[in-house]
């Protein structure tokens, strides 16, 4: 959905871009007094300025608030099964992979060596969790099985050569 709605604006600014280009390209060929012109103009870029600013303040005001999101999140009062994870070139070694539905997971992730990437995707191939496998240093994170079937783990942090072949499947049943 929201990938959808990034598309459609990435779209309407691209157009709208394309217009822009195509009125000074024509308009450039028009010979007239630019001086009121550039003053009126200067004026209208101290306003979209400030505006672009305030705006900015705003938008990450409203998205950094939760930082750092080191929160591990899950429903209280739920029991998790507590899953060690150890990346390594060019593998994953975790200490249980067979799991049913409804099972909330809490992945404990660490690396051996290299920085690597932990993607957990659903059957479907859609990604539903991950986090960074770091060298001295356990990243958590909880997700909940919510269906059946054969989940990919998937290194999403370019680690060497065999990078592409990093990965490693958890049964749901
Ligand atoms: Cu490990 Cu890419």
């Amino acid at each position: 959905m929201i990938q959808l709605i990034v598309w459609y604006a990435t779209l309407l600014f691209i157009i709208l871009l394309a217009v822009v280009f195509g009125w000074v390209a024509f308009s450039s060929k028009k010979k007239q007094d630019y001086a009121p012109i550039i003053k009126r103009w200067y004026k209208a870029r101290s306003i979209y300025g400030v505006l672009l600013v305030v705006l900015m303040l705003v938008v990450t005001i409203y998205t950094l608030r939760e930082l750092p999101f080191n929160e591990p999140s899950h429903v209280e009062g739920v029991e998790v099964i507590p899953v060690h994870v150890e990346a390594f070139q060019f593998g994953f070694e975790l200490n249980m992979t067979e799991f049913s539905v409804g099972d909330t997971v809490e992945f404990n992730v660490t690396t051996k060596d290299v920085t690597h990437g932990f993607g957990v995707y659903d059957p479907d191939m859609v990604l539903v969790g991950q986090t960074q496998a770091m060298p001295e240093y356990t990243n958590t994170f909880y997700l909940t099985f919510d269906q059946p079937g054969t989940y990919q783990v998937l290194c999403l942090e370019y680690c060497g050569l065999a990078h592409h072949m990093m990965m490693t499947e958890m049964v749901v049943k």
